[in-house]
């Protein structure tokens, strides 16, 4: 397992001010930009996609964490991947065939990860768990901000944490939804190493002060 790392989730931001917001996370000591793409249909919401991720990439150094919502995220892998991503994470439930959209998420030289749905067991991300760099465990419903963690997905995390162990796996185990500093210390020692924030830092007076209170929390 790797030193936490944070993701700090764009969807919260003021949308208006996103260049101004990704240096001030950039300062604030987050790790990654979090970037939710959500298409309406495999979530019933619709977020942002290409041209914000493309301008966000112009005005910050930070890497790029994009959580594609999408139904048939393969289709878009080589424009996503053109607008900036660094890592694109995909929804195991969505209808692209798994293996073809790793394939073309490497082949265009970023990092490639699965994502499950809280309604998936972990044994669906098994046969990937050798291909990619992140596994990304979702702990609240795929489509909205700003929702109540759900503290039984930890037993996905820790089965998958015991896997990677076993196997000796570099890769990290990220989650996504509700995190805060009453829950990330659950996470991590469960085994998450990257971790999706979103309404919650960008309620703190300020981020580094918001990055500071997780990081100390985790580690309580
Ligand atoms: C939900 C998104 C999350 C969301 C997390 O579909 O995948 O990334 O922005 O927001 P919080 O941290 O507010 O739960
Ligand atoms: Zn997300």
């Amino acid at each position: 397992m790797k030193q936490m790392m944070i993701s700090a989730s764009v969807l919260s931001a003021d949308m208006a001010n996103l260049a101004a917001m990704a240096k001030e996370l950039e300062c604030g000591g987050v790790d990654m930009l979090h970037f939710d793409v959500m298409d309406g249909v495999f979530v019933p919401n619709i977020s942002f996609g290409l041209p914000i991720l493309e301008a966000v990439h112009r005005s910050t150094d930070l890497f790029l964490d994009v959580h594609l919502m999408i139904i048939d995220p393969l289709r878009y892998i080589p424009q996503f991947l053109a607008a900036g991503a660094d890592l694109i994470t995909f929804h195991l439930e969505s209808e692209s065939d798994p293996y073809e959209t790793i394939r073309a998420i490497k082949a265009g030289g970023a990092q490639a990860g699965v994502v499950i749905k809280p309604g998936t067991p972990y044994e669906a991300v098994l046969p990937f768990m050798e291909l990619v760099d992140v596994v990304l465990v979702m702990t609240v419903e795929p489509g909205f901000g700003g929702q109540s963690f759900m503290w039984e997905m930890l037993d996905k995390v820790k089965a998958l944490r015991a896997y990677a162990e076993e196997k000796q796996l570099d890769l990290r185990i990220e989650v996504d939804g509700g995190i805060n500093d009453k829950t990330v210390h659950a996470a991590v020692s469960a085994g998450a190493d990257l971790l999706v924030v979103g309404s919650y830092l960008f309620k703190q007076p300020g981020i580094s002060a918001g990055v500071q209170t997780l990081k100390d929390a985790a580690s309580v």
